[in-house]
């Protein structure tokens, strides 16, 4: 049991292979938190617990006259409410008589073998290679009989601890969820913790920042209805020392595709709290008596072996433990070209045929028909909705055209915006009322597109229909899932008034419902996500679809920045990356190079290509197929990072039995008679001898020389050059 729990001293020791989480059961049956490290022994950690009368911070009334006791100076594993803590709060709840009051204590727990799971959320699941046990914890309010449970699901060999909160009502009165946070993190001292995180924005997807922790509140947060653009549902608390090797780094990823809040409180007294769950912004959630809330799960890891160990625990987690198709083991993902940036929407069936013939030399072995081959869509004004085949465009019907695709030996892909819909279409003109629309004003139009109301039923379940049957109707390897705008207008026709702050979470309630009709009845079909981009690229999203487009932006060295950003958490098998025609200036092996730092494939028209670039992309193509296992399943190690003054940028893709690595290195600004540059390996076997294949001229070197003093990189060679060094342990 990777969980035990001492009935004396009533403390619970989670273990994974390499940490320990500790909490107890403490003084008026407050669950306190002891610790989240490095593993130690099953000893009793409240000795690191001071107790000192702190002027200003009340005391629970039982606490009798003990002013050393205040809620507002313990660590916890949730907060009550209204009860002397004043930091950010994980719940808040208005009760029955209109008081808003919590002051949970222990009551119950129970063990058990297997992970939890939740009502309506995705969760990770357990491989047969896995030790998975959970706990779950109930605190409750005395007075108002609402419970929370603490789940808690220990993934021993992947270090990982997937949490998430079950509100319950045992009370006689409906309560009101204004606030109901996934987890509470609390740190007796945050003092040199940094604060790691994924900005961005359309485009420009995932950027790092880093930056110390003062005496604020700081906020991570979507509002947008989609885990979004502007920021990603992960942060990570480091030390202010961590590096890629070394260092204390807390790693937090929610598993929720909605409007999302991260917060984290470095306190008067230099503790700090950390929140993450559902965004609060336009959200209060009735909970009958009887009635239950989930809320998503949040996956934490932990390690002292620097950011480069953090994200390998993600990405290998994410790979087992979220991915769920065939296309992650099994199947190999097939090298495809998509039609986007190759016609926009000025495509028929004889033109995706003529792609797909010349993509056929290129080692292209899919061709996926992106937007505009539905309803009368000639551009993004109309047909979202109207999810039947436009016969102007695919003359021959899908069937037939995919027919053709298949004789030429290519599979054939698919795209759909399935929660979507234009004013002009059929959809909207039968049923204007399942829009995202508030009664007496008009919707904010984006792409000139509204949201349906998917957290209605019959919304569900026509679309789970209508989509499921041009699904059927051909032999359709590949579907791109796409949203193209923020959700705004939150109303559901179907809600009471006093009802609408639900609308958002039922929404994505709803789209997981939708997925599940549509994604899990089809376990043949390969899932990609995309949100104009990676606009909802998100751990949830990651137990649906095997992968997520990583980007709109296919510029080769804007992609250095997002995959480096992005490989924080997501790894390479999940990055859509594509070679497109954008920067001419750069050479299509370095594009190539760049694209299998992500799922690779090409977004471009393929007719226009001549000889010598069809066999360029023939060669990369290649290449995937050669280093494919080293990139999807390999330890991924960052050399160099594109945010800093490099003249070069590099990454490692090791194999996980240290035997075999990809090293790629671009140079990005190589200055006239510079310095010699060399790149440093990692996590190599400092015994082992490595032959450099590639382009290496098959330099035999240890691999402690490899990571100690590294590569000569060539020097006079043009800017944007791509070295692909390929190390080979020599038997
Ligand atoms: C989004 C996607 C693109 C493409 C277009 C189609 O922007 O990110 O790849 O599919 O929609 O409209």
């Amino acid at each position: 049991m990777a969980i035990v729990f001492n009935e004396n001293k009533r403390t619970f020791s989670l273990h994974t292979a390499k940490t320990t989480y500790q909490l107890k059961i403490g003084n008026l049956n407050y669950v306190k938190h002891l610790y989240y490290g490095t593993t130690i022994e099953d000893e009793d950690l409240i000795y690191l617990i001071r107790r000192y009368d702190r002027g200003f911070s009340g005391n629970p009334y039982d606490s009798l006259k003990e002013r050393t006791f205040s809620l507002d100076a313990q660590p916890q594993e949730f907060t009550t409410q209204q009860q002397g803590d004043f930091r950010i709060n994980s719940i808040e709840v208005q009760n029955g008589d209109g008081s808003f009051s919590f002051n949970g204590r222990y009551v119950s727990h129970k063990m058990y073998s297997g992970p939890f799971t939740l009502n309506g959320l995705p969760t990770a699941y357990a491989t047969e290679d896995d030790t998975v046990d959970t706990l779950e914890l109930v605190i409750e309010d005395a007075i108002t009989k609402v419970q929370v449970t603490l789940l808690y699901s220990v993934f021993e060999e992947k270090d990982i601890i997937m949490r998430a909160a079950r509100v319950h009502n045992g009370g006689t009165e409906t309560i009101r969820l204004k606030r109901i946070m996934s987890i509470n993190m609390d740190y007796m001292n945050g003092k040199n913790l940094d604060i790691v995180s994924l900005p961005g924005r359309y485009g420009q997807e995932r950027q790092v920042e880093r930056q110390p922790l003062t005496h604020h509140v700081y906020k991570v947060r979507s509002g947008r209805g989609i885990s979004s653009h502007q920021q990603n549902p992960f942060i990570a608390l480091v030390d202010r020392s961590a590096n890629e090797l070394y260092g204390s780094c807390y790693g937090f990823a929610l598993m929720y595709s909605g409007s999302f809040i991260a917060e984290v409180e470095l306190d008067q007294y230099d503790q700090c709290r950390l929140v993450m769950g559902v965004n609060d912004r336009l959200f209060s959630y009735a909970v009958a008596p009887g009635e239950d809330f989930d809320t998503p799960a949040v996956l934490m890891t932990y390690t002292h072996k620097g950011l480069s160990r953090m994200s390998n625990n993600y990405h290998h987690f994410i790979r087992h433990n979220l991915n769920r198709s065939k296309f992650v083991r099994e199947v190999r993902r097939p090298v495809l070209i998509n039609t986007w940036e190759a016609a926009f929407f000025d495509f028929d069936d004889k033109k995706i045929v003529e792609i797909a013939k010349a993509a056929k030399n290129m080692g292209v072995e899919m061709i996926v028909m992106d937007d505009g081959w539905f309803g009368k869509r000639d551009d993004d004004n109309s047909s979202l909705g109207d999810w039947h085949v436009n016969e102007k465009k695919i003359k021959c019907g899908l069937p037939a055209l995919v027919q053709q695709i298949n004789d030429l030996g290519l599979k054939f892909g698919i795209w759909f915006e399935p929660e979507m819909v234009s004013e002009d279409s059929d959809l909207y003109r039968a049923h204007p009322d399942w829009a995202m629309e508030i009664p007496g004003r008009r919707a904010v139009r984006s792409r000139n597109q509204l949201a349906l109301d998917v957290s209605r039923r019959e919304v569900q379940d026509y679309l789970i229909e209508s989509i499921n049957k041009i699904l059927d109707s051909a032999n359709i390897y590949y579907v791109k899932w796409d949203i193209n705008r923020a959700i705004t207008d939150l109303w559901s026709n179907v809600l009471p008034s006093d009802r609408q702050g639900e609308v958002s979470h039922r929404y994505v309630l709803g789209l997981y419902r939708i997925m599940d009709g549509i994604i899990k009845t089809h376990p043949d079909i390969m899932f990609e996500g995309c949100a104009g981009g990676g606009g909802r690229f998100d751990t949830a999203m990651l137990t649906y679809f095997v992968q997520y487009w990583s980007s709109d932006n296919t510029k080769p060295l804007d992609n250095l920045k997002l995959h480096y950003g992005s490989s924080f958490i997501y790894p390479v098998s999940t990055m859509g990356a594509h070679v497109s025609a954008a920067s001419p200036m750069v050479p299509i092996e370095t594009k190539a190079a760049i694209a299998m730092c992500g799922t690779f494939g090409y977004e471009l028209d393929a007719t226009k290509l001549d000889k010598d670039q069809i066999e360029s992309c023939r060669k990369m193509s290649e290449l995937y197929h050669k280093y494919y296992d080293l990139n999807f399943y390999g330890d991924y190690y960052r050399l160099a990072n594109p945010f800093e003054q490099v003249n070069l940028v590099a990454w490692e893709c090791l194999a996980r039995d240290k035997s075999e690595a990809l090293v790629t290195v671009i140079t990005v600004n190589l200055t006239v008679n510079g310095p010699q540059e060399y790149i440093k390996c990692r996590g190599l076997d400092p015994k082992k001898k490595y032959r450099i294949e590639g382009d290496g001229n098959n330099l035999v070197a240890s691999g402690m020389a490899l990571m100690h003093a590294g590569i000569p990189i060539p020097r006079e060679i043009p800017e944007f050059t791509a070295f692909l060094y390929h190390l080979k342990a020599v038997e």
